[in-house]
């Protein structure tokens, strides 16, 4: 583990909400590493490393993977060099449980969750955007079919590598997705408010907007530890 942290922003959102898109754009401009717990798990998933063979039953189902495991995965990843200038998390916390030991962990390096924006789409909206959704092997780079299409067809605009869909946005997946995972991120959303850190911004929109709400409510809570 690194002995002290920066900036942590938690990016918020239901399955589909735009967290992976705007999360690319946001670590760019914030210079903040982009850590989503997804794409470690679908590296591990590809790898068949141990803890890919146990989360893939889970994220098959549509189900959280445990926090033990999710928990350990997120530590590692905290503890690499670029974590230290500052974090956006995109994927954690899932429920109170994850949300309470960030928090420790956070307080253990001297800090603590700066700001967690929420990115809220309305359901009917989740369900159409993860079935046109298409992702690159290389670095998870989310595409649409119709709101995001890549420049080359099946082609990955920013680093090249081939675009294909998950196995967990088949229509009864998704649908197992919203019913399991909902009310969790509810929680984590009161979480949140209840510690005056939380920005709820319009999803509804098309993406550059929604990057500019966010910018806008993550700027002045971050700008006092730059
Ligand atoms: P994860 O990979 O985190 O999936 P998720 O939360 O379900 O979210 P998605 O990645 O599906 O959606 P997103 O919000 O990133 O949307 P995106 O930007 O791609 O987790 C997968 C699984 O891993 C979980 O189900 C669980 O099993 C496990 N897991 C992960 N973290 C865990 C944890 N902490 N604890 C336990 N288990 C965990 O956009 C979606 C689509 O919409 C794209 O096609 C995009 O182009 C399009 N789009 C984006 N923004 C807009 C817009 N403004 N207008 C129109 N289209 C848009
Ligand atoms: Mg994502």
């Amino acid at each position: 583990m690194t002995a002290s942290i920066g900036r942590v922003v938690v990016l918020l959102g239901a399955p589909g909400a735009g967290k992976g898109t705007q999360a690319q754009i946001l670590s760019e401009r914030l210079g903040l590493a982009h850590v989503a717990t997804g794409d470690l798990f679908r590296a591990a998933v590809r790898d068949e490393t141990p803890l890919g063979v146990v989360a893939k039953g889970y994220m098959d189902r549509g189900e959280l993977v445990p926090d033990a495991v999710t928990i350990e995965m997120l530590l590692e990843r905290l503890g690499q060099p670029d974590a230290a200038a500052g974090i956006l998390l995109d994927g954690f916390p899932r429920n109170t449980a994850q949300a309470e030991v960030l928090d420790k962990v956070l307080a253990d390096k001297g800090g603590r969750v700066d700001v967690a924006p929420y990115i809220e789409v309305p359901e009917a909206d989740l369900v159409a955007r993860l079935g046109g959704r298409w992702i690159c092997r290389a670095g998870g780079h989310p595409y649409h079919d119709q709101t995001k299409p890549p420049k080359t067809p099946g082609v990955c605009d920013i680093d090249g590598s081939e675009l294909y869909q998950r196995t967990d946005d088949r229509p009864a997946t998704v649908q197992a997705r919203l019913r399991q995972q909902l009310g969790a991120l509810d929680a984590v959303v009161n979480y949140y408010r209840s510690r005056g850190v939380l920005r709820t911004v319009d999803g509804r929109r098309s993406i550059e907007p929604v990057a500019d709400d966010l910018l806008a409510a993550i700027a002045p809570a971050t700008g006092r530890r730059n």
